[in-house]
């Protein structure tokens, strides 16, 4: 192993009881989708969207289907939903999924909302952001696949259970985590020994705060991200990598270790 800060981090997680993983938009950016923040960022090309959007959807939901099926919805929308729709898992989500079946991990929050990890074949899996490829009934949260969506006649879509308003499943800016996502993430922290914080600059609330509530609770940071986050000074061990990169070497030492 060439990096010993991996060869640490494989160790730390070996001697765990509960590794939890927490990832972001750096774990899918070798699958082209760009991240949000630093030089390539969408923010930082676009600038940070206004954090009312979800109230803004809620004072005008048909106006919000309207422009989504016009294909008018901002710049970044429509920059992120063609790098989405292009999109393939990459090796660094199937190394996740080879340390799940492993079971040294136990369970991956993610902020990302490229369903890459499910299409991966995670099922430990906590959407913390919700997946674009899903809808979400705002009434009964009842969630459907997008499938080949169809556009009804009457704007916005109602739910098919309840006639309820439906979105996306993504959360939007000002949008609360949905009440069940956001308790089993919790349920995941307070059992966890062990965070993995991959790709992720750490900057999100509630999503990154759930780091430092491990931590508090005395849980061993391990980070993997090329560059210095909010989350490095909380972190024991900072991998300096891409996730495609260190994460399949992760999997190959910690399979060699759980086999014996
Ligand atoms: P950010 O764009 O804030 O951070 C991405 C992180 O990935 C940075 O720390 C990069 O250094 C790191 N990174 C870049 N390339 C990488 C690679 N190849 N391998 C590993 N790491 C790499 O993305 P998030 O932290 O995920 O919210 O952002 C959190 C939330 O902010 C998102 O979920 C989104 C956004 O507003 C919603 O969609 C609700």
């Amino acid at each position: 192993m060439t990096n010993p800060m991996l060869a640490a981090a494989a160790h730390a997680i070996a001697s765990a009881r509960h590794v939890v993983a927490m990832t972001g938009a750096g774990l899918s950016a070798e699958s082209g989708i760009p991240t949000f923040r630093g030089d390539d960022g969408l923010w930082t090309k676009f600038g940070e969207p206004r954090m009312d959007g979800y109230q803004n959807f809620l004072k005008d939901p048909k106006g919000w289907w309207t422009r989504e099926v016009t294909h008018t919805q901002d710049p970044y929308v429509l920059e992120l939903r063609s790098a989405l729709e292009q999109a393939q898992p990459n090796p660094a989500h199937h190394a996740l999924v080879g340390l799940e079946r492993l079971d040294v991990l136990k369970a991956t929050v993610s902020q990302n909302v490229d369903g890459l990890e499910e299409r991966a074949g995670l099922t430990r899996l906590i959407e913390i952001h919700g997946n674009r490829s899903k809808f979400r009934c705002l009434g009964c949260g009842l969630r459907t696949p997008r499938g080949t969506f169809v556009p009804p006649r009457e704007l916005p879509p109602p739910c098919a259970q309840c006639g309820g308003i439906v979105k996306y499943d993504s959360v939007m800016f000002g949008e609360p985590i949905p009440p069940d996502r956001m308790a089993a993430a919790q349920t995941e922290i307070d059992r966890a020994d062990c965070i993995l914080a991959i790709g992720t600059s750490g900057t999100v609330r509630p999503a990154s705060g759930l780091a430092w509530i491990a931590h508090a609770a005395g849980a061993t940071i391990i980070e993997i991200n090329p560059n210095e986050t909010r989350m490095t000074p909380i972190a024991s061990l900072s991998v300096r990598a891409k996730a495609v990169d260190a994460l399949p070497e992760l999997l190959g030492v910690l399979s060699n270790v759980v086999r014996g």
